[in-house]
């Protein structure tokens, strides 16, 4: 079978700065024999990719012009990070990207009718699954990471801001980037934050983080180990699954971090009612499932999401204890770029590196079916091919 060529598209969507394809995978997709080009990332650092063309230069990649995928020979494999730019062309390419489609989605026909109008085909990364069903590439981790980050922030900005003034955008505190260049920066950023916030209070934080097994979870509980804050209940089904919430373990710990997956209507960990407690510590609450509009959301306190902008909702709660900040951004991962990608990219490698046999390989097989599965579900069925 031979090798396709992977076109890495360069994607240009306001301020999301994450990529499908790293320096790191460019090189392991390259050494096993795959032509990799990568297209020059725009320069406006709002849009800007995390890694520079020169890191991708320098991992051997080929550098093309920007949106040159469209005029590219039909045999390339155009991958990207997310959907593509709206429009109603027909698309003749093989694609790789969260098209966002699926779940009819606002809009959900134009997009997918534009894949078999042109003869092309869409294999939607929300959806690669392994053998087992599990999703082969995922950003939990680090949206547990950057949502444990958040709820730090706000709990230190709390306590030296007691005049109740919310928690300023995170652009703000990376010279007006919005987000962080690395693990590196931010997790120094943190322990600032951790230094400022114990000195008013005089302890570091305790955290109860729910569903601390899972990718999320398990992000949310390594950042709050690393920034010296390791007083953290980690609960996961075993610890609900015989017991209904409220939760007072909940309302007596400082931070909450949910990262659930809801699977089913459940009684909320935390409601208006059980924040009465005397008993309450709590003062930040990062809902990283963000199940907010769903009507089993665990945590009917709230209901918005929050931007990176506007990172938290005030809850009005009854009673003598702290203030209350809920966290409900749904796009964490983009906080942390370079580190979200590269753990994305190293998690797909092995399908990308079958992508020379993908008529036969499982992973490629499902998403190409699913494809035609929702094809098949346009109104009026699947278009015709437009010559
Ligand atoms: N906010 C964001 O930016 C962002 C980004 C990625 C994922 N998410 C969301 O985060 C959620 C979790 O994703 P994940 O990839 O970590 O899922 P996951 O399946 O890896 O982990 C979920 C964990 O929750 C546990 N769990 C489920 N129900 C529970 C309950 N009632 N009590 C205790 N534990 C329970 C599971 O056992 C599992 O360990 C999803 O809803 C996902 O959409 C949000």
């Amino acid at each position: 079978m031979s090798f396709p060529t992977l076109h890495a598209r360069a994607e240009g969507k306001p301020f999301e700065h994450r990529s499908c394809l790293t320096p790191t995978t460019a090189k392991k997709l390259l050494d096993a024999g795959y032509p990799v080009l990568v297209e020059r990332s725009p320069t406006d650092p709002n849009y800007s990719r995390i890694f520079k063309d020169a890191e991708f230069e320098k991992a051997g990649a080929t550098l093309v012009d920007t949106n040159s995928w469209e005029t590219a020979p039909d045999d390339r494999i155009v991958i990207g990070l997310k959907e593509l730019p709206e429009a109603d062309s027909p698309l003749k390419h093989t694609f790789v990207h969260f098209a966002h489609c699926y779940k009819q989605q606002g809009g959900w026909e134009q997009v997918l009718a534009r894949f078999p109008r042109g003869g092309g085909t869409l294999y939607d990364l929300e959806f690669l699954q392994d053998s087992t069903g599990r999703r082969v590439a995922a950003f939990g981790y680090h949206a547990g990471f950057v949502g444990a980050a958040l709820a730090i922030k706000t709990w230190s900005w709390q306590l030296t801001h007691p005049n109740g003034e919310p928690l300023p955008g995170i652009e703000t505190f990376t010279d007006g980037r919005g987000y962080y260049n690395n693990e590196t920066e931010l997790i120094a950023q943190l322990k600032e934050d951790v230094a400022a916030g114990e000195k008013v209070a005089g302890r570091k934080p305790t955290s109860l983080v729910l569903g601390a097994l899972g990718r999320c979870g398990s992000g949310a509980v390594d950042l709050l180990e690393k920034v010296g804050c390791p007083e953290i209940k980690k609960w996961d089904l075993p610890e609900t699954k015989d017991r209904e919430g409220p939760y007072p373990e909940i309302i007596e710990s400082d931070l909450f971090v949910n990262c659930i997956y809801l699977s089913k209507p459940i009684p909320p960990f935390v409601n208006l009612e059980s924040l009465k407690s005397p008993n309450r510590k709590l003062s930040v609450v990062c809902d990283v499932s963000c199940d907010t509009t769903n009507p089993h959301n665990p945590i009917p306190i709230y209901n918005i999401n929050t931007t990176f902008d506007k990172p938290t909702v005030e809850v009005s709660v009854e009673g003598n204890g702290p203030r209350l900040s809920v966290i409900s951004i749904d796009h964490l991962p983009s906080a942390l770029p370079r580190e979200s990608s590269e753990a994305f990219s190293d998690a797909l490698l092995p399908s990308l590196l079958a992508l020379k046999d993908r008529t036969t390989a499982p992973v490629w097989q499902g998403a190409e079916k699913l494809f035609n599965e929702k094809s098949e579900t346009l109104p009026g069925g699947v278009p015709a091919k437009e010559v």
